[in-house]
């Protein structure tokens, strides 16, 4: 699987980003730059950005990046193999097949052989439900009011009562048993093969790519368990997957709709809401929020209106809210879930229901309502004081600000009494019942916002603009000659690429795309390299501010270096020097400010 380095670099090189890129999304060219609408999340005016020069692109609003390989990874859903292969063969260049181990080869092919199966499993499902053997399954979902074009939109299906005839199905196909357990369709024991799956009505698993990856099976009226759904196997991971992702990426809305299952998906994709989801048959997880918010900032709970529901969107509030998601709740009752709403009261009063979605702060305060008896003078004060406690949560006094007066508002509290309350509560500091608040308040405000973690975010903001700069401008490596060199870039993971930064400037071949395929096989890594190479200040600046805000950073960047240094200084010469350098660094400011005029 590891193709040579030099070999991808050909593959990179010859395959042009803007030619690429160009065939996938519409480009503008403004300045040095391309710019369209950004593939990777919903969002109307553009802010993704291609760089001919840079051989890169940059997403300015959910931050994806990187070079042409990985565009193809991620607009394709493909594995770095994948996209090697689709962009040599593009710029025909002929990958050197020996190159696979193995080992490497044998889980590219399983891989390959379970997509396959898995596809010719939905077909065969997809074949029953339409001929008479699969009347019951048909007559089911055509009861659940879903039309011909959803059930082929979908790919819905009917697994038999015959307990193996998928199984003889796919060995007629000549796939030997051992490949054959690995899809999970099918048990394999000393009595014989069975399907796992008989009986049910049939829900297909798409990944983004569209690719079947698994299934969900409903079993037809009452049986245990309701559904049914693939193992974990080498293609599907519950927590990295969402039932309807697929089609909801490309949909234009801002937001998208979180929901419990397959069927509350479909019924909202057919009443027009296709920027519905839902996790299959597991809790909400935070690979699920980060997978989202690759293409949304926005999302509003459609859970069910039942006890299990509401525990839900508790749970996947905060989860959501961790990624930086705005959260919003919507009212289901007097229906269960969204397919009864819908069946019930129809699309417009569904969309109204949007519009009214509850902010999900409001709506937590809501269900804490609902464990008080507000008739008892003594539960409702009890209330008043939870709710104080919750809204210690905002660190930010403005934003605090505004959400007590909401929840004095609904719950007509009268606003200054909250206010008050929650003051109250907030300088009681480290004694009586409101410490564990007051605590969990200064631990998240903290977390948020100490002073260290602000200052070291700042350090890496320099560090990242003064690479973004020499990248875009070589000739500013003149300028800092003497001064800075690959080693003042201390956060571990800057230092590594400004190493390769340096040398490739030194050898004069600087490649940033080239630089990022080091990167390739660490997602987080790669995101914040590429991030790393498009570092920006937000306004753009004025030459005189440019001057200013570059020689602040590279001031900013070795100061840092030299502090670091200092720290772990060895030995009282090395501490001198670098005591010298620091002094040395306050009188070159001035220069430097002076010299880059
Ligand atoms: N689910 C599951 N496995 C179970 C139960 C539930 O995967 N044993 C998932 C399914 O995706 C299901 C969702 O959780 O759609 C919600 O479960 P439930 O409310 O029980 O089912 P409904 O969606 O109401 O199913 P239906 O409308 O088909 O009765
Ligand atoms: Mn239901």
């Amino acid at each position: 699987m590891r193709y040579p380095e030099e070999v991808i670099e050909e593959v990179r090189m010859r395959n042009d980003i803007v030619d690429v890129i160009s065939g996938y999304v519409k480009l503008q060219r403004k300045g040095s730059n391309y710019f369209g609408l950004c593939p990777f999340h919903n969002e109307k005016s553009p802010s993704f950005s291609v760089s001919p020069g840079k051989q890169m692109y940059y997403c300015f609003g959910c931050g994806a990046g990187g070079n042409v390989i990985t565009f193809i990874m991620e607009y394709e859903n493909y594995s770095f193999t994948e996209a090697l292969n689709l962009l040599a063969e593009r710029a025909g260049v002929a990958l050197p097949k020996q190159e696979y181990s193995p080992e490497a080869r044998a889980q590219e092919d399983l891989k390959k052989n379970l997509l396959e199966i898995n596809k010719l499993a939905a077909n065969y499902f997809y074949y029953q439900l339409k001929h008479p053997q699969g009347k019951a399954g048909y007559d089911y979902l055509k009861n659940r009011q879903l039309t011909d074009d959803t059930i082929r939109h979908f790919g819905l299906g009917f697994a038999n009562k015959t307990s193996d005839d998928l199984y003889r199905f796919l060995k007629d196909k000549g796939y030997p048993d051992s490949l054959l357990k690995e899809t999970g369709l099918v048990t394999i024991e000393e009595r014989g093969a069975h399907d796992k799956f008989w009986n049910r009505v049939m829900f297909p698993i798409l990944d983004v790519n569209n690719r079947v990856i698994g299934f969900g099976g409903r079993v037809m009226g009452d049986g245990t368990p309701k559904y049914l759904n693939s193992p974990e196997t080498r293609l599907f991971d519950k927590s990295r997957n969402l039932f309807g992702l697929n089609y909801a990426r490309t949909s234009r809305e801002k937001y998208m709709l979180i929901c419990e299952g397959y069927m509350d998906v479909i019924a909202m994709h057919q009443a027009g809401f296709t920027n519905s989801v839902a996790s299959l048959g597991t809790a909400f997880t935070s690979q699920h929020a980060s997978l989202l918010k690759r293409y949304t900032d926005q999302v509003v709970l459609t859970y069910d209106s039942d006890g299990a529901g509401v525990k839900a969107a508790l749970r996947a509030i905060p989860i959501l809210k961790d990624v930086g998601m705005s959260v919003k709740v919507l009212n289901m009752r007097p229906y269960k879930d969204p397919d009864e709403f819908i069946k019930n009261l129809g699309a417009d009063a569904f969309r109204q229901r949007i519009e009214e979605a509850k902010n999900s702060f409001l709506f937590e305060i809501d269900v804490l309502k609902g464990q008080y008896d507000m008739e008892d003078p003594e539960q409702k004060t009890r209330f008043y004081q939870e709710t104080a406690r919750k809204l210690l949560e905002f660190p930010e006094a403005l934003e605090r600000d505004n959400y007590i007066q909401a929840v004095s508002r609904e719950h007509f509290i009268p606003y200054e009494d909250l206010k008050r309350l929650v003051n109250q509560l907030g300088s009681r500091l480290g004694s009586g019942p409101a410490a564990a608040g007051r605590r969990d308040y200064e631990e998240k405000s903290q977390a948020k916002r100490s002073p260290k973690k602000d200052k070291d975010e700042g350090n890496r903001q320099s560090q990242r603009l003064l690479l973004t700069w020499l990248i875009e401008n070589p000739g500013l490596f003149d300028r800092i000659q003497g001064i800075i060199t690959a080693d003042d870039f201390v956060e571990p993971l800057y230092h590594q690429v400004a190493q390769m930064v340096f040398q490739g400037h030194e050898e004069n071949a600087l490649n940033p795309a080239g630089i990022l395929n080091h990167f390739i096989n660490d997602e987080e890594q790669y995101r914040e390299v590429a991030a790393l190479f498009n570092a920006s200040l937000k306004e753009s600046l004025s030459n005189e501010e440019q001057k200013k805000a570059f020689s602040e950073t590279v001031m900013k960047v070795k100061k840092n270096s030299l502090d670091a240094a200092s720290r772990h200084a060895g030995s009282i010469e090395e501490l001198q020097r670098i005591i010298q350098a620091q002094a040395a660094l306050r009188s070159l400011h001035i220069s430097l400010d002076e010299g880059i005029n």
